[in-house]
């Protein structure tokens, strides 16, 4: 396998609030740790809530982690050399493309300035900008250069922000919904366009999605998360086929997908509580599976196969054999 090209270690974020002078805490990630090989593309999955986006948000540096570090090429994101780089090496792709094009600049502004930002000289850039429309497949770039986002379909937008990413030459793009407001056939080509320019340099993704169909067709391995906390992580199609936390069984489960090969059979639980149990499993209100374990003390990660990783008590040996 190649080289690491982001190094996640061990990541917790706690948010605070201030109510009626009372502070108060939530920890949305929760000690979240994994590797992103040079040209991997890892797809995280979870309900609602679960901790993806705030994940992301911390990759980038757009919010500074409680604790923890993150390692791009072997470099803390927080050292001072990656502070100017780190923008144009992390580039994020977000879920509406509408609010992420300012609607009194044309394509070929929206694409061009972070170029002329970037090297400073007007004169190529207009050759850039075509370049680059033509790599997302808006042809004749001509014909897009001049136009407005209102004068755009939904899919052409997410395109000339996929263009506008590119153009930074980034290492790594993290994809935060980046189809769920389109169609799903546009959805489609915009995922074919992340690959296939995947394929052409040696980009490494996350993409952040509630669709276990695009996270398999994606994605080289799943991460899956609940309540800040990874809980399963492991090869997209082995977890798919046969998924090993019950809270991954519960989204397969309740997600219709074509390529599902089985229907698993699980009632399905539903959250009874927002507020989250003070010790031991955080799925435990919701688990058909949960025992006297469960409820007290942490949770450690167990290997199954093929360096699948599960955080439940299911799968730890000592446990099972008592
Ligand atoms: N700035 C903030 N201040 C306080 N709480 C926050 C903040 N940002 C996120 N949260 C909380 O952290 C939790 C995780 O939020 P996050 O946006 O990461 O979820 P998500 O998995 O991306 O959900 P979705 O699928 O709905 O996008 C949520 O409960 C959210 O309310
Ligand atoms: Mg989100």
């Amino acid at each position: 396998m190649s080289r690491y090209r982001l190094q996640v270690k061990s990541i917790n974020k706690v948010f605070t609030s201030r109510k009626n002078f009372k502070k108060k805490e939530f920890h949305a990630v929760k000690d979240v740790s994994f590797n992103l090989h040079e040209d991997e593309v890892i797809a995280i999955v979870g309900e609602s809530g679960s901790g993806k986006s705030t994940t992301a948000r911390i990759l980038t540096n757009l919010i500074k982690s409680t604790s923890g570090d993150v390692l791009l090429d072997g470099v803390s994101i927080y050292d001072k050399s990656l502070r100017k780089l780190l923008p144009e090496k992390i580039q994020m792709i977000f879920q509406d493309p509408f609010a992420a094009l300012n609607p009194h600049h044309t394509v070929g502004y929206a694409i061009g300035r972070p170029l002329v930002l970037k090297h400073k000289t007007e004169g190529s850039v207009r050759e850039k900008v075509i370049e680059l429309l033509e790599r997302v497949g808006l042809t004749p770039a001509e014909d897009f250069i001049e136009k407005y986002p209102f004068q755009l379909s939904g899919g052409q937008k997410q395109r000339v922000v996929i263009a506008r990413v590119l153009g930074l030459e980034p290492e790594v793009i993290i994809a935060d919904e980046p189809t769920s407001m389109l169609d799903v056939s546009i959805g489609i080509e915009i995922m074919n366009l992340l690959l296939d320019l995947k394929e052409k340099r040696k980009l490494s993704y996350i993409l952040i999605t509630h669709n276990l169909g695009s996270a398999r067709y994606m994605a080289d391995r799943i991460m899956v998360m609940y309540a800040g906390e990874i809980v399963e992580i492991g090869d997209s199609e082995e977890i798919v086929k046969n998924p090993k936390h019950p809270y991954t069984k519960l989204l397969l489960h309740s997600s219709p997908d074509p390529w599902k090969d089985e229907n698993i059979e699980m009632e399905i639980i539903e959250p009874t509580d927002s507020t989250l149990p003070a010790t031991g499993c955080s799925f435990q209100h919701r688990c058909p599976f949960v025992t006297e374990a469960c409820r007290s003390g942490s949770i450690s990660f167990y290997e199954v196969e093929n360096g699948r990783q599960v955080r439940c008590n299911l799968y730890a040996k000592e446990l099972v054999n008592s």
